[in-house]
């Protein structure tokens, strides 16, 4: 599949206004995209993890405007309110996605999205918000054309998302979910997302993710500018080889439910992730001082009482910890009685793996 697949043909049905409301999850990467090229396209294939209670909900209620415009006409409310900070980068995304959305111009959109997190909890809710975005906008297109099939219409719905923010494209379906070419994948892509294809053993369903609220302030660096750092980065190429490879013991690993194992690649990830950070040009660090604690807690905790927790992090200082349902009790106990004391303001959110995103009915 190329880029020019999701040019659409002539539109068959006049629609003049409608209302679509999407509910998109957020996900986790165990292997990490960090790096891309031009247009959104990744450096390295990555796999993660899709949420639950972690989603974005997005309204979009369409209507056509009488003469096309040379802008796109867009009000945008976040939580009830307007938004004017958000404004830029659905612009850039509109501005992105223009030539594969063209009747983009001729509607005025209100955007209504909230999310189920608080936004100052430093969860970052591009994967969520681009998704939910990038599936109303292609419920406008089925209106309009009403051939589009249902495996075209989540392609395109994670190509889109994709190009507002890469890890969004795996914010579309679940629970376990790949993006970028990798010769082990049949059907990988590094335009969009597809659920993994193969065989996962049972102790990897309704994997949990507590995540712990380390630091709930705004990103110094954000992602953009961090995948920027890795063109140059001394150890780019490494990084990107060990990608692959962590991918291919990942397959070997979901099929056995070997979760030593996993446990193994997942927290060198997180901790490749962040040492990318640490070695690039400017160089920085986005783990606090509690991250580094909670991590020294979970290992000795992993390492006394028989359990399978580990860590995982994102470009940022909270902590996801991840276990199978069946050690939730004591995971969780472990959680409160030494973990929390961690968190800003005590604050954690408990999750688990979901099964992707969902059109709510009026
Ligand atoms: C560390 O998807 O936020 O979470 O494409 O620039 O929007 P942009 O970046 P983004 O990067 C996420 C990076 C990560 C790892 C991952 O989710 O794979």
């Amino acid at each position: 599949m190329t880029h020019k697949e999701f040019l659409p043909s002539v539109y068959t049905k006049p629609v003049t206004d409608g209302k679509v409301t999407y509910k998109a999850p957020s996900n986790i990467a165990l292997v990490k995209y960090w790096g891309k090229k031009s247009n959104q396209i990744p450096a390295n294939p990555s796999i993660s993890f899709t949420l639950d209670a972690c989603a974005t909900t997005t309204t979009i209620s369409y209507s056509r405007v009488e003469e096309k415009g040379n802008d796109f006409s867009f009000e945008l409310l976040f939580e009830g309110k307007p938004k004017p900070d958000f404004r830029p980068k659905i612009e850039a995304f509109f501005n992105r996605v223009e030539d594969y959305l063209p009747f983009l111009k001729e509607y005025h959109l209100k955007i209504e999205t909230s999310n189920s997190f608080p936004h100052s909890s430093g969860i970052a809710s591009s994967a969520s918000g681009m998704s939910a975005l990038a599936l109303g906008l292609m419920h406008i297109e089925k209106q309009l054309d009403p051939d589009i099939k249902a495996d075209f219409f989540i392609q395109k719905a994670s190509f889109l998302a994709r190009l507002g923010s890469g890890s969004a494209c795996r914010s579309i379906e679940g629970d376990l979910v790949q993006w970028g070419s990798h010769k082990g994948i049949p059907g990988s892509s590094d335009l969009y997302a597809i659920k993994y294809p193969f065989e996962v053993h049972g102790v990897f369903h309704e994997y949990q993710d507590t995540i712990l609220l380390v630091d709930k302030g705004q990103k110094q660096v954000s992602s953009t500018v961090g995948h920027n750092l890795m063109h140059g980065h001394p150890y780019a190429e490494q990084r990107f080889d060990q990608a692959h490879e962590n991918i291919e013991k990942l397959n070997e690993i979901f099929k056995e439910g070997n979760l030593n194992a996993f446990i193994h690649i997942v927290e060198s990830e997180a901790l490749t992730l962040h040492a990318m950070m640490m070695t690039s040009m400017p160089y920085f660090i986005l783990m606090k001082p509690n991250t580094l604690k909670i991590i020294k807690k979970i290992w000795s905790f992993r390492a006394s009482s028989n359990t399978h927790l580990c860590f995982t992090l994102d470009a940022g200082a909270n902590v996801h910890v991840l276990y199978p349902k069946g050690e939730k009790e004591k995971v969780q106990q472990f959680i409160k009685d030494e973990l929390v004391a961690y968190c800003e303001n005590g604050q954690y959110i408990c999750d688990k793996l979901g099964f992707g995103a969902k059109r709510l009915l009026p």
